[in-house]
């Protein structure tokens, strides 16, 4: 199989179970005006965080990583009333786009966009004693995810679910002499998840629009 039918059937399943929301489309051609990789997550990925973000009742979401907004309009989308998604970004230039989508979905009264090195804010968010989130969506800077995962622990409680993007990697994770920074990001995060006795996990390779990677799910067993 050809990643051409990898394409092919994510839109066959698309137009099959996506409704029709034009600010989603709208924040991918604002993105794209504005000269930001295409990296966003799919939409049908989009629909799964969603749909898990419904299935448990989120009411406070944190993501890691939002480039334009497209993967955090569809978690505000699933929130609880009165919910939230904290979303943490380093670059000002994706911030300011994803601000802008926010407006246009008119989510933007659900999101807080912090603008900083994720890991830092992280901590800062553990000091104000922001949590617990109910869900969280890491997906910023590959090397870094093992660290993520240590650090955002400190904001779950018993029960939040963890997902984690692009651990696959083409299938290049299984290759341990890989100099590739983001495989080596991948194979130190499944170490950790590994020797991490407060979450359980497992991981689903992907193929479609993406071309083959892959999403981690961990839930937390305690907190801490
Ligand atoms: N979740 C988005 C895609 C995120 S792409 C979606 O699916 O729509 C990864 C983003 O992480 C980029 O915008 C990048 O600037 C950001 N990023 C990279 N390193 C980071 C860091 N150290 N802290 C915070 N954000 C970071
Ligand atoms: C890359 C990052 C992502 O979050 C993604 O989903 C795909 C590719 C990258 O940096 O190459
Ligand atoms: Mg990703």
């Amino acid at each position: 199989m050809s990643e051409e039918v990898w394409a092919e059937v994510d839109e066959y399943i698309a137009d099959a179970v996506l409704e029709r929301d034009p600010h989603l489309a709208d924040a991918l051609q604002a993105n794209a005006d504005a000269g930001l990789p295409t990296i966003d997550v799919s939409p049908l990925q989009g629909k799964l965080l969603h749909l898990l973000a419904q299935a448990i009742g989120a009411r406070k979401i944190l993501e890691i990583g939002t480039l334009g907004g497209y993967s955090t309009i569809w978690l505000a989308r699933a929130l609880a009333p009165d919910g939230r998604v904290v979303t943490l970004e380093v670059n000002a230039k994706h911030a300011e786009a994803a601000r802008a989508n926010f407006v246009r979905a008119g989510v933007e009264d659900r999101i807080e966009l912090r603008l900083g090195r994720a890991i830092e804010t992280l901590r800062q968010l553990t000091s104000e004693h922001y949590g617990p989130f109910d869900l969280v969506f890491i997906d910023a800077d590959k090397p870094s995810n093992a660290d993520y995962l240590r650090e955002v622990l400190a904001l779950c409680r018993p029960g939040t679910v963890i997902i984690c993007d692009n651990v696959v990697r083409d299938g290049e994770v299984i290759d341990g002499e890989s100099t590739d920074p983001n495989v080596m990001g991948a194979r130190r995060f499944f170490t950790a998840l590994a020797t991490e006795p407060r979450v359980s996990a497992t991981a689903i390779q992907t193929v479609g629009v993406k071309g083959y990677d892959g999403f981690a799910l961990a839930v937390v067993n305690a907190a801490g």
